[in-house]
């Protein structure tokens, strides 16, 4: 089994001055919500996810090797005990964003040492607007993951793929744990369940098995309700699962409902995908609203929204669905083959309850990508 330990870098053979390397990561929709984590980033339950694909960050890390002066030895090194980085969001300078950075900086530097002989410019954008209630932590932290292991690479270069990749995964979910599943497409688990081969605790791994048709270009369309600053740090969130009264049935729920949206992946069933993922979307709220402190989240266009759905659905037979983050925005889900009738119901009958009638359409994807 593949512990922390193997991430630890080592044979780091080949120097290298200077350069840049630039990737993006995309955003990701779960399904089976991580909701609830152990120290170090472990999380309570396994969760599975679809990876978006225009919802994502690009990013691009330039590093030079520094050059310290030490007055007590009176030596120059590389090395310094502090990282040295100068953070830009969208080409400009952003100070708001580098606590969180250099924390992240922290936690992976036992696995990246190399880290603190460079100093980075780290420059990254979003192809979904900033304040549109859409988390950008999954991609960003995903796309500055890829970007450091491609410095690892060229300090390392016969590291293979498959490692390449599980430690992106894996130094993403100590950034935020989410990001795990952002590196690779097109549904991504994470987290140690019985029926999902290699599934570890630590990072994301593909989905095992092939998935069916029916699930092929999944649309993903986000109906913007609440661009607001979030309530609830995702911190605050998952400190709630932390003595909530229905944590252990909560946990035993998703590793059934894994089970559950497993074969349903496989076989098709786009009944039984709805129960779940709506269910799903559900319990993370109400496992909110029964935390101390409680939260509500969704807001009432939330719920005329979720609503509406229900209501086409049943006189339509149309098999879309939703699913919500830790936010008042709503996720439809729905097959390729029924887009154009979805669209259609949603700019006449939903886009009245987002605000400024925004709403983004994405689709299942394939994970993150290195731009040259
Ligand atoms: C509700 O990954 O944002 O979106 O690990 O603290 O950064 P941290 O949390 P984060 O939590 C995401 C919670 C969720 C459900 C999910 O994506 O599985």
């Amino acid at each position: 089994m593949v512990s922390e330990k193997d991430f630890i870098a080592n044979n780091l053979n080949a120097t290298i001055e200077n350069g840049s390397f630039q990737w993006s990561a995309p955003s990701n929709i779960a399904l089976v919500k991580y909701w609830g984590k152990k120290e170090n980033q472990i999380p309570a339950n396994p969760s599975v996810s679809f990876t978006l694909n225009h919802c994502k960050t690009i990013t691009k890390l330039a590093f030079s090797k520094r050059n310290i002066f030490h007055e007590a030895s009176g030596k120059l090194t590389t090395t310094d005990k502090e990282f040295s980085f100068d953070l830009l969001f969208e080409g400009k300078p952003k100070e708001e964003f580098k606590p969180k950075i250099q924390k992240f900086f922290e936690r992976i530097v036992l696995y990246c040492p190399y880290l603190k002989e460079y100093h980075f410019t780290i420059d990254t954008e979003n192809t979904f607007p900033h304040s549109s209630g859409i988390a950008s932590s999954a991609s960003g932290m995903a796309a500055l993951s890829m970007n450091i292991m491609s410095l690892e690479k060229a300090l390392h270069p016969t590291m293979t793929d498959a490692y390449f990749f599980q430690k992106a995964s894996f130094l993403a979910r100590l950034g935020s744990g989410s990001a795990c599943r952002s590196v690779k497409g097109s549904v991504v688990v994470w987290g140690k369940h019985a029926e999902i081969e290699n599934s570890s605790d630590l990072f994301g791994v593909e989905f095992p098995s092939s998935i069916h048709e029916n699930f092929k270009n999944y649309q993903d369309t986000i109906l913007l309700v609440d661009k607001g600053e979030k309530q609830v740090s995702s911190t605050v969130g998952h400190d709630l699962m932390h003595n909530h009264p229905f944590a252990e049935q909560r946990f035993a729920q998703a590793h059934h409902n894994l089970s559950a949206v497993k074969t349903v992946l496989e076989s098709g069933n786009l009944d039984g995908f709805i129960k779940i993922v709506e269910s799903e979307a559900l319990t993370l709220h109400a496992m909110m609203m029964t935390s101390l402190p409680y939260f509500i989240l969704i807001k009432p266009n939330t719920l005329e929204i979720i609503n509406r759905i229900w209501k086409f659905r049943n006189e339509t037979k149309t098999p879309l669905c939703f699913t919500l983050d830790a936010g008042a925005n709503v996720h439809v889900l729905y097959p390729e083959n029924v887009r154009e009738s979805v669209l259609q119901f949603i700019k006449g009958e939903l886009v009245g309850y987002c605000q400024n009638g925004t709403y983004i359409c994405d689709a299942i994807g394939f994970g993150a990508i290195e731009i040259k």
